[in-house]
């Protein structure tokens, strides 16, 4: 399944993200629109990308009353994205209802995958401010178990997490990992890292790369690099 590197657009306006497009002559990369991005500029944005020729993976972390997203995935299915998450947290109802409302009664369309705990949660946090008891891993391992329950297509964790989540709801379940930096790289904000190669080794399906590639001097040498450090493609 799967084994893209998805580029994150983390960009506050369509000019400067068009601007970084522009750049790429070649092959188109999956690009990865959020929340900044998306809150400034709409779905034209999405449109306009889509046009271009990129796969989208719309990165808005839906969390409401089922009802509520359900309709919102609605509004979501006709922007021809590629995929598109929901936060595990607002339970497998939730999430069977997101389902619904971007899939209708099919198996096809956009894949549907959910955050289970963010990166930015410490196992502290997690126990004494959201009173949610037991160790973060086995929290990760039971929302990624929920989301399946609820049909979705799989999660997004650390690629450290992508081994345990497979043992636990299969191979074909999706695991898309941020967190991702060259050897030679800085980390910047990212703590629990890894290398494209080492994510590749641990079972990630699809990479979401930032700043290694927005903020390199040569983003597309850089995306390459990428590429062919996670699925062992030359360009
Ligand atoms: O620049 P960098 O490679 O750190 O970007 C990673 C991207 O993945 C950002 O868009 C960030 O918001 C997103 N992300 C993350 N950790 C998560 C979920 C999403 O870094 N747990």
């Amino acid at each position: 399944m799967g084994k893209d590197v998805i580029v994150a657009l983390d960009f506050p306006t369509a000019a400067d993200t068009l601007a970084f497009l522009d750049k790429f002559t070649g092959r188109k990369p999956y690009v990865k629109i959020g929340m900044e991005l998306f809150y400034a500029e709409g779905p034209e944005i999405v449109r306009e990308i889509k046009n271009r020729g990129h796969k989208i993976f719309l990165d808005l972390k839906l969390h409401d009353i089922p009802n509520t997203v359900e309709k919102a995935m609605k509004s979501l299915s006709k922007l021809s994205i590629d995929m598109v998450n929901v936060h595990a947290a607002g339970t497998v109802e939730m999430m069977e209802a997101a389902k619904r409302g971007l899939k209708g009664d099919s198996e096809e369309g956009p894949l549907l995958i959910a955050v289970t705990q963010l990166t930015s949660t410490s196992q502290e946090r997690m126990n004494e401010e959201l009173l949610i008891d037991g160790k973060l891993e086995d929290v990760v391992i039971k929302y990624a178990q929920n989301a399946k329950k609820a049909g979705l297509d799989g999660v997004v964790c650390s690629p450290l997490e992508s081994g345990m989540i497979h043992d636990a709801c299969g191979d074909d379940f999706v695991t898309v990992t941020p967190g991702v930096r060259f050897a030679d790289s800085a980390k910047d904000d990212q703590v629990r890292i890894t290398t494209p190669e080492g994510a590749k080794k641990l079972g990630s399906d699809y990479i979401v790369v930032g700043r290694p590639i927005t903020k390199a001097e040569d983003p597309v040498g850089a995306y390459e690099r990428c590429l062919a450090e996670f699925t062992g493609e030359e360009k």
